[in-house]
């Protein structure tokens, strides 16, 4: 496969995607973005694929909408321009195998609104987190207003996005952004460790968890319990789940299919 600002590497069948335009620090343009729905193409038909690192290189995760692209747009560019970023992040929401952001240095604006889509988050001690739209004149476009909300007490969100402060590593993981902080030398071998014995899992338990967990925050709580109760039983027309519960009473590890 072929990307002008993407790297695409597999390995114990997890892919690292690392956003590579270190020049632009990373900066998602529309050319970047069409890089990564090509990549997501590749993550959702393959089943060699069980889940995804997102990266950046250099001192930046991704530094945001690219300001120099869309300085001069109208607001109907701009609206093809945020709507194609927010159809690229929901796809990785929807994509159902876990996403891992490795947050190694800036995630600002549409970086941090990139690394929200993702399913979790470890962040290197340098990294620094934040949505400084206003700094620019607009708000969040790519998602910011609605995720970081959902996933932090609401009014420190307010206050993050109202003011265009910085977030550090460390605040990241008090508040819940992520889920761990790294060394920065120990932030990928960390990321590969924990995707390691997640794609060891069969595929529908994670397929069908993802699902669970995302369309049943969206929903009241005896619908999504409802739903839970559909995907579990589904789970049990799996060869997978045979194996899993038959190793468990013969006391052996289980040897999963997919
Ligand atoms: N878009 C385009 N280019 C960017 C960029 C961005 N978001 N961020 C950095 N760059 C470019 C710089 O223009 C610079 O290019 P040149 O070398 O050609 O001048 C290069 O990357 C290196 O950047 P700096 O020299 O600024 O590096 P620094 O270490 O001094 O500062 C920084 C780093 C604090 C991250 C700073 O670059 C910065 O503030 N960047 C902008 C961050 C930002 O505002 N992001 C939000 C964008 S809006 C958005 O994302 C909206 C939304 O919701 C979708």
């Amino acid at each position: 496969m072929e990307f002008q600002n993407l790297l695409f590497e597999v390995a114990d069948r997890v892919v690292t995607i690392t956003i590579n335009r270190p020049s632009a620090l990373n900066a998602l343009n529309n050319d970047t973005l069409t890089d990564l729905n090509k990549a997501l193409d590749e993550v959702a038909k393959n089943d060699g694929i069980k889940g995804v690192i997102l990266t950046g290189t250099g001192k930046a995760f991704v530094a945001g909408a690219d300001i120099s692209q869309m300085a001069s747009y109208t607001p109907e560019q701009c609206r093809a321009y945020m709507g194609y970023a927010q159809q690229t992040f929901n796809r990785i929401e929807a994509i159902e195998k876990p996403f891992l952001a490795a947050v190694n240095g800036y995630a600002l604006g549409g970086g941090n609104e990139i690394c929200m889509a993702c399913d979790f988050r470890y962040a290197s001690e340098k990294a620094i987190f934040g949505q400084p739209e206003v700094n620019l004149g607009i708000m969040p476009g790519f998602g910011g207003s609605q995720r970081l909300p959902r996933l932090v007490n609401p009014g420190l969100a307010r206050e993050i996005i109202y003011s265009g402060r910085n977030v550090t590593a460390e605040e990241a993981l008090r508040i819940g952004l992520v889920n761990r902080v790294c060394a920065p030398e120990a932030l990928m071998d960390e990321a590969r460790a924990i995707m390691k014995t997640i794609a060891s899992k069969p595929a529908h338990s994670l397929r069908y968890a993802k699902t669970s967990i995302n369309r049943g925050l969206d929903t009241d709580l005896y619908k999504a319990i409802q739903l839970e109760l559909e995907l579990v039983s589904l789970c049990f027309s799996s060869p997978d789940q045979k194996e899993g519960m038959k190793a468990f009473l013969e006391k052996r590890p289980a040897n999963f299919a997919s």
